[in-house]
């Protein structure tokens, strides 16, 4: 076999897929990244180097200049450059710091590279699929669980909307005098809307709900809202419900939502992309309680279950609901006489090709058992409960919202200056601190008011870095 590739095969291919280079090379690879690791978790160097983008850009573009070289020279400067979530003053966004295991399988599933639009395509990755599909499912109350993982939580939200649109088209006929809407809460990712925008819904097929100050949606104006609609033209088909919402971590009332589906008979789908994973967490799944009633149900395994992105499931209460959102004809890939194929996903799911992300989900879970998923909500929460009762302890600063989550919103007690001013204040001071480093953090703007919001996704972040992080916000604030 060798004597093939190598005879036939120009010397710059032969190089690019020599195994004993590969195999180097992925040694020497594993040992860039468990120091950069080991180097993240004492808290060395900086989260996040702050160069502007047209500086970041002049540096690749340079290094591409140069062309040739060893992969792992490069590679090192990748590291170097890109922001570090295993660092514990990582406190930004809602991506996970990866488990090594997950980011491994990762890498061994972009080798194999199995498309899995169709079974032959990946037989493993899919049979896998239905397992990680099936045993969340259950997690979240349904009997027949069924769907797919996807890329993204807002690819998801698309499917799970199409799914819902099909539905209402085969009750009520296709759009036409009555077009249809989505109704959600005000604190709704934005996700939400942009898929009505893509389904041609536009701006007043998204009919926001107000939220309560809790940032929860105020299920009592439901009805309200579904009125206002229908005099305005519109028929609501849907209702999406967050568990939790981005900038708070607010969870909605998903059993008050459900009521209020069933008696309009509106498909519910539950955006727990997020707060979903309380569902591995005997002592915080009572914050998602109504979620068995959803028809559909959106989780990312790459915000709070350690693997890496992309890897989003989406699951169906029932299993012919799973099959709504596509009835697309593609009779190369599939024999469209059979209806009910479970193993050929891309009959379901938006994407052809797609990573294998079930083998991200699965080697770690099989290795370590749910209860990995479980600590680490556990321990994400605590540190945020801890951080919020030091925020309240301190009256230099005022917390947004007791959280329900991992997420909390803060800001200092500005009384002396007025609001713009304050907002301006807590944005420079936000910059100053991502320019030092020492953290990352982001900010939101609550009921018009800016505010510095953080995740705690690194379940390494300890109650020491969040006090140096509450010091260094107000040296920040006296200096800039
Ligand atoms: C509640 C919620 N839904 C959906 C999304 C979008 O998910 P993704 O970034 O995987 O597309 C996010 C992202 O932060 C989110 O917080």
């Amino acid at each position: 076999m060798d004597a093939v590739r190598e005879s036939n095969v120009s010397n710059c291919l032969n190089t690019a897929f020599d195994p004993e280079r590969f195999r180097e090379l992925g040694h020497r690879v594993v040992d860039l990244l468990a120091g950069r690791l080991q180097k993240s978790f004492a808290g060395e160097g900086v989260v996040r180097e702050s160069v502007s983008p047209e500086d970041e850009f002049r540096f690749w573009e340079e290094v591409m200049a140069q062309g040739g070289g060893d992969e792992l020279e490069f590679l090192e400067k990748f590291v170097q450059r890109s922001i570090q979530l295993h660092h514990p003053g990582y406190v930004g966004h809602q991506v996970c710091a990866p488990a090594p295991g997950a980011a491994v399988a990762g890498f061994v599933g972009e080798l194999l590279n199995n498309g899995m639009a169709v079974y032959e395509m990946g037989p493993a990755a899919t049979a896998l699929e239905r397992w990680v599909i099936e045993q969340t499912g259950r997690l979240f109350g349904f009997e027949e669980p069924a769907g797919f993982l996807t890329s993204g939580g807002t690819l998801a939200m698309l499917t799970a909307l199409l799914a819902a649109r099909s539905q209402a088209t085969s009750k009520h006929g296709a759009e036409g005098e009555h077009r249809f809407a989505v109704i959600t809460s005000a604190e709704a990712h934005y996700c939400a809307s942009r898929a009505a925008h893509v389904m041609g819904w536009g701006e007043q097929g998204v009919v926001n709900v107000l939220v309560d100050s809790r940032f929860k949606m105020r299920v009592d104006l439901l009805e309200e809202a579904y009125e206002r609609a229908t005099a305005a033209g519109r028929l609501p088909v849907v209702v999406v419900g967050s568990a939790c919402s981005t900038s708070t971590g607010s969870y909605d009332d998903l059993h008050a939502i459900a009521d209020f589906c069933e008696r309009r008979a509106l498909w519910f789908h539950v955006d727990a992309a997020h707060g979903g994973a309380v569902a591995f967490c005997d002592e915080l799944k009572s914050r998602i309680a109504g979620v068995e009633r959803a028809d559909s149900v959106m989780l990312d395994f790459h915000k709070m279950l350690l693997t890496p992105a992309l890897a989003t499931a989406l699951i169906f209460r029932d299993r012919v609901l799973s099959w709504a959102a596509f009835q697309q004809k593609a009779d190369y890939l599939w024999d469209i006489a059979a209806q009910e194929e479970w193993f050929n996903v891309g009959r379901r799911s938006f994407e052809c090709t797609k990573l294998s992300m079930s083998l991200k989900i699965a080697a770690i879970w099989r290795r370590h058992g749910a209860s990995l998923f479980a600590e680490n909500v556990r321990k994400t929460h605590s540190n945020a409960r801890i951080f919020w009762e030091m925020l309240e302890a301190d009256p230099r600063f005022e917390a947004a919202v007791e959280p329900e989550s991992n997420i909390v919103c803060f800001r200092l007690r500005t009384q002396s200056r007025g609001g713009g001013e304050s907002d301006e204040l807590h944005k420079r001071v936000r910059a100053h601190l991502i320019a030092d480093g020492e953290f990352y953090l982001v900010q939101t703007v609550l009921a018009g008011r800016i505010w510095l919001r953080t995740a705690l996704m690194n379940p390494f972040t300890g109650e020491n870095q969040l006090r140096s992080l509450m010091d260094a916000v107000v040296e920040s604030a006296a200096r800039v």
